[in-house]
Order: structure tokens, then C-alpha cells, then sequence
């Protein structure tokens, strides 16, 4: 007897871990990022090994709902190990490693084959809609184009690098237009010059030069598994643009993850608000990265500020005058200036031009894996522009560094501000011991934790 066969279209009720509570505050909780991202550029750059080990498929889906969602989509592919294949395939002994190399007459013809298959691999993932798939109804428009100018590389240290190019320049015009219709740009990691000759780019180079040229919101690597690690071996989630470039100059990265992360930074740095290693063979990582909080990969940013630094003695003044009216009326507990002068080195202050606008401190208890947050305060006259986040984020960091994996506020009046930030209620037996000792019971303040 034959069984009869699986329907294979379970609904999400069928799954096992189905919980709709869940399901319901997920999809809230990802709102913001839809409202924040609706009509932003991302440029998604991927090399040819995440076709050759079968996660495209899987990617465009998850791109197609992005461009549903309303984010304009330039999409950059690499075809190392293909034009490799077609290297080998024809008997030549050239093969392409992971930095700029010179580009041989039949390199070449091997590069423009190998972008015309993963061109046409990509628009064909790109055209699925059949029902019960995420890519049903999608209706998505690709469009590929002569749309980089490419010069040679020439001759660098006496090597003449040949068919290899640099871009030199990118029809913007053209691309906006497309995005602005709501199709999808592809680009090829091939560029031609005035002369009519085509040059082999490396993808990088191209994916960073289109977000630089679109002023892109995002720039988002695909990478095997080159994300940046804490010590601890977790994966270092937001990266300052600053440290990214003490990485790759301490030489501790290997060579893959500093060429993404040498990318990332120059993208950053030349007007790109966020630039993201995310790695390919995670399910979903693009989603993952892009509508939570933490992401699961590295994202640099152009810091969190230069005005962020440490507090010297010279600014216990000026924190003193920062905390005196919210002492006084009663938003934060009293601490005189010798307290802080005691603990000025727990303190991180934001100052411009000489005034200092906010301060926060970091309290470790780290024998339980914990630091509170403490004194967190942004002049009345600077509020509202998200340095109370920056504050946040850079205490969150320095919490993580230190080996703490949560962090703990007491607060009376801004519950809602870190409930919106991922900290949930706790009670004085979450605190560690030695602060349960000291919680002052007739201000009754409240506790939120967040795991870090
Ligand atoms: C809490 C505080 C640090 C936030 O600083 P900030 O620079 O204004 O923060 P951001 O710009 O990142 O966030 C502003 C948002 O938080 C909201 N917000 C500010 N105070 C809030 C509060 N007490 N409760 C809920 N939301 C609050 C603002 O309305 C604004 O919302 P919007 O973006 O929807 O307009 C600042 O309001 C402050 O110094 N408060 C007094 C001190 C204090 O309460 N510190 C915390 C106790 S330790």
C-alpha cells in the first residue's frame, strides 16, 4: 500500500513552535525597521561562492521582499570561483585568489561568461512565483546595463594587470531611475571603458563605489563567514569606523574578512550610513540583520560620534550642573560631587566644542555578569536627536567588552524610553547581590534589564 502523499503546504498554525502571541509582537516589533527603511537604497553584494554553494535562491526570496517592503535594491554579484571553473574547464592555469590580480585576454572572455550565467541564474531565481512560495505574486523587475564606466588598472610595480579595471565612474541617473520604479539594478563585476573594451572588477570595488555614488543607507557584504569576533568569540554586532581601521592596520584579521572590512570602512567613510558583514550561509542572515536590533552580523558605522569620550576630573563640573536639576526634582537620586568625582572614570560624557551636552556611567558587577547604567542624561536642549541612543549603544558596548551580559537600569520616570529599547522589567532579586543591598526601597524605583 502506498502512502498517500505529504501535503507539503503547512500553514504556520501546523508548525510545531507555532505561538501566535509571538508571531503577533514579532511582526510589531519589525514595523519600525519596515517604516525606517521604505524607500532607502540598500546595495547587497555577494561573491560568486554564494551561488556556487546554492544560497541564492534562498537570498532573492528574502531580497524580494525587501523591494516589496518598499527599499530600493542594487544588487552586486562576484564571480570568482566560476570564472576559476571556466579557467580550469579550458585548460589555462590561471586562477584567481582574493586580491586584485592581473586579468589575462582569456581571463577575461572567462570572466564575461561566467557574469552572463550568474546574470541569468539571478534573474531566473528573480521570476518564481509559483503559489505557496515567498515569491508568489512578487512580480519583480531586473535590470542590468552599461552601467559602469571602467578605466585599467595599468601597471602597478612594473605588473601590468591588463583586462583588470577600477570604476570610474557610475551612471547614476540611470540606476535611480530604475530603483525609482521600484525594479532591481544588477550589476556585474564587468565595466567598459570609453575605447569599448570591457574590464574585470572586483566586486567590492563596485558594490562600495555604487553605494558611495547612490548615498546609499546600507551596503550590505554576503560574506562566507567573514563577520569581526569579540573576544569571546561572539560576533562584534556594531563596529565604530575608527576601530574597524585599528583592526585591519593590527593586522589581527585574516585576509578575507580585512579586504569586506577594509570595503566597509571606506564606504562609511565616504558617506554611506551603514555598512554590514552578514554571512551567507545563515537562513534569512539579511533579514536577520536588517529587522533585529542586534543583527547577526558586523555592521560599521561612522561612529557613534566623535563627541563621545571618556570623563576626565575637568569635567566633573559640568556633570554636576547636568545632574543638579534632575536631582532636584527627583528624576535621578542625589550623589553630591564627591560620589562623582570618586567615580568619574565610570563616566562617558558627549561634549561639542567645549560644552558637555550628556553623560552616562557604567557600573560593573561582573562577578554576576551584569553592569548597571547609570546617570543617563542629555541636556533638555539637545533631546529628542537620539544621543540619548548613541549613549545607550556606546554603554552597551562597553557592558559587552567588559564581559557583562546584562545590563540593568533604576529608573522613576523614563520606563517607557528603555522599554522601547529592548529592556524589560525585572525585580530587586534580578539585581546583583551587592546592588540589592543598597536599592533605596522609599524611592521605589523601577528595574529594566536588557541581555546584552
Ligand atoms: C532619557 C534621555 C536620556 C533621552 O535622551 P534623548 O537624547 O532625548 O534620547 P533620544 O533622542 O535617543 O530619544 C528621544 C525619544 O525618547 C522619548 N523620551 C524622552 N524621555 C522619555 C521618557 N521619560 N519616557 C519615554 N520616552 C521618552 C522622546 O519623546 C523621544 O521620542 P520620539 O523619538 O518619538 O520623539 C533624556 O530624555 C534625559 O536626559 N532625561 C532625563 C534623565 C533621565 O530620565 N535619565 C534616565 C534615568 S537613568
Amino acid at each position: 500500500m502506498t502512502a498517500p502523499e505529504a501535503d507539503i503546504t503547512l500553514s504556520a498554525h501546523d508548525a510545531p513552535e507555532f505561538a501566535p502571541a509571538q508571531f503577533v509582537r514579532w511582526f510589531r516589533e519589525v514595523a519600525p525597521y519596515v517604516h525606517a527603511f521604505r524607500g532607502k537604497t540598500f546595495v547587497v553584494a555577494f561573491g560568486g561562492e554564494l551561488v556556487r554553494d546554492g544560497a541564492l535562491n534562498a537570498l532573492i526570496q528574502d531580497l524580494s521582499l525587501l523591494s516589496s517592503l518598499g527599499v530600493k535594491l542594487v544588487l552586486v554579484h562576484g564571480s570568482r570561483p566560476q570564472v576559476n571553473e571556466q579557467l580550469k574547464l579550458k585548460g589555462y592555469d590561471q586562477q584567481f585568489g582574493s586580491g586584485t590580480e592581473p586579468t589575462s585576454a582569456e581571463a577575461l572572455e572567462c570572466a564575461k561568461e561566467a557574469a552572463g550565467e550568474i546574470r541569468l541564474d539571478i534573474e531566473a531565481s528573480f521570476s518564481q512565483g509559483l503559489p505557496n512560495t515567498p515569491m508568489s505574486h512578487a512580480h519583480i523587475r531586473v535590470i542590468s546595463g552599461n552601467f559602469v564606466t571602467a578605466r585599467p588598472v595599468g601597471v602597478i610595480d612594473g605588473v601590468d594587470y591588463l583586462h583588470t579595471g577600477a570604476v570610474r565612474k557610475m551612471d547614476i541617473d540611470a540606476i535611480k531611475s530604475v530603483i525609482n520604479q521600484s525594479a532591481i539594478v544588477l550589476l556585474s563585476p564587468l565595466g567598459f571603458s570609453p575605447t569599448g573594451d570591457a574590464f574585470n572588477l572586483a566586486m567590492e570595488d563596485l558594490a562600495t563605489s555604487a553605494a558611495v555614488a547612490l548615498r546609499a543607507e546600507k551596503l550590505i557584504f554576503l560574506t562566507p563567514d567573514n563577520t569581526v569576533h569579540n573576544a569571546d568569540g561572539s560576533v562584534d554586532t556594531e563596529l565604530a569606523r575608527e576601530d574597524a581601521d585599528r583592526l585591519l592596520s593590527d593586522g589581527s584579521l585574516d585576509e578575507e574578512t580585512s579586504r569586506f572590512l577594509s570595503y566597509a570602512s571606506l564606504a562609511v567613510k565616504r558617506g554611506v550610513a551603514r555598512a554590514h558583514l552578514v554571512p551567507y550561509p545563515l537562513d534569512g542572515s539579511v533579514l536577520l540583520e536588517i529587522f533585529t536590533h542586534d543583527g547577526v552580523g558586523t555592521m560599521v558605522v561612522e561612529d557613534t560620534l566623535d563627541d563621545l569620550r571618556p570623563a576626565t576630573m575637568d569635567d566633573v563640573g559640568a556633570i554636576v550642573q547636568l545632574i543638579e536639576p534632575l536631582e532636584a526634582d527627583g528624576t535621578l537620586v542625589p550623589r553630591g560631587r564627591g560620589v562623582i568625582e570618586r567615580d568619574v572614570e565610570k563616566f562617558t560624557v558627549l561634549e561639542h566644542d567645549g560644552v558637555i551636552y550628556g553623560c552616562v556611567a557604567l557600573i560593573p558587577y561582573l562577578d554576576e555578569g551584569m553592569a548597571e547604567m547609570a546617570c543617563l542624561i542629555v541636556h533638555p536642549e539637545w533631546q529628542s536627536t537620539g544621543e540619548g541612543e548613541i549613549l545607550l549603544r556606546h554603554t552597551e558596548a562597553r557592558a559587552r567588552a567588559a564581559g557583562a551580559r546584562r545590563l540593568f537600569v533604576l529608573t522613576t520616570r523614563t520606563s517607557h524610553w528603555f522599554m522601547k529599547r529592548g529592556f524589560v522589567r525585572g525585580g530587586i532579586a534580578d539585581l546583583p547581590r551587592e546592588r540589592q543591598a543598597h536599592y533605596n526601597h522609599s524611592r521605589n524605583s523601577l528595574i529594566f534589564i536588557k541581555k546584552l
